[in-house]
């Protein structure tokens, strides 16, 4: 029987979140304005930033610009590491927020675990939860946290975070920090789902594309839905955008899923968030 993917899937607070983002790193300016509105005109409805990308002020202008109802997007965005703890992230936000030119978002992040202070993990979470209940931000969440990091906000949180966002992709899987996720009910996000564009020539996902006459690209886009993971994929190219929203007409057998779970193309990251500090 053929997978069902819906398309949006629902986090621990009953939110909806759409099951395909966009992802919006290295662009800025006016090429992410015209990137953005793109995106949003070929029907994507969940946009992923920071404050880290710099281009929050170009996402608001291309929201704005697109005249889509604001309810009808979905909008990500997250607390860098140079801002972490309490004030620091309160700031953060309302520089988020003004630059958006939005009067709340649907996801707030933390970008990285510190690896040097616990306790200024859970003092940013605390941030989080606490503009969550002034209901500026409709869902709160991580990034790159992995199952260590996860363990300190779970022992010392009020609210669970909802939602953890990875780099995942094919030959980069953190099983262990996955099956945490997914045991604790946190929706997990894959960033850079086609490995940086890396992947699109991997001559074994090149085999399962072609036996399925779609793209490496949907073949990596489509697998991550089918591990319950968000991809948020990149593209400036609007052909492009479009083939990578063309995921729900097929269905990866259960062979194929385990022979890409099971890839090891990359060692690792290059930004272990072991590491990466
Ligand atoms: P482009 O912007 O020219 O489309 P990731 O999302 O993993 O970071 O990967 C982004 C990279 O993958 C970009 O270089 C992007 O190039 C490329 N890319 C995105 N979608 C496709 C696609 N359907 N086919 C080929 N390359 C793609």
């Amino acid at each position: 029987m053929k997978k069902e993917i819906k398309e949006s899937f629902k986090l621990i607070n009953g939110k909806e979140i759409p099951s395909i983002g966009f992802g919006t790193s290295l662009i800025v300016g006016d090429e992410c304005v015209n990137n953005i509105k793109q995106a949003l005109e070929v029907g994507y409805t969940h946009i992923d930033t920071a404050a880290a990308y710099k281009n929050e002020e170009f996402i608001g202008k291309a929201i704005k610009e697109s005249r889509i109802p604001r309810e009808n997007i979905f909008i990500t965005s997250k607390v860098w590491k140079d801002s972490m703890g309490y004030e620091n992230t309160m700031k953060s936000f309302n520089n988020t927020l003004k630059k958006l030119g939005l009067d709340y978002i649907d996801l707030f992040l933390i970008h990285w675990p510190s690896n040097k202070s616990k306790e200024l993990n859970i003092e940013t979470w605390k941030a989080l939860e606490d503009l969550y209940k002034s209901g500026k931000v409709k869902s709160i969440g991580v990034s790159n946290f992995l199952e260590n990091h996860l363990k300190i906000i779970l022992d010392n949180c009020e609210i669970m975070p909802m939602v953890n966002q990875l780099e995942f992709h094919p030959g980069l899987i953190r099983k262990d920090t996955i099956d945490f996720c997914k045991e604790k009910n946190i929706i997990l996000e894959a960033w850079a789902p086609l490995g940086k564009g890396k992947m699109l020539q991997n001559e074994e996902l090149i085999r399962i594309a072609n036996k399925y006459n779609k793209s490496t690209a949907q073949i990596c886009i489509r697998w991550c839905l089918q591990n319950e993971v968000i991809p948020l994929p990149k593209s400036s190219n609007i052909d492009r955008m479009k083939q990578n929203k063309e995921v729900f007409d097929f269905e990866i057998s259960e062979e194929d899923m385990y022979f890409i779970n099971n890839m090891e193309f990359f060692a690792g990251s290059d930004m272990d968030p072991m590491t990466f500090n």
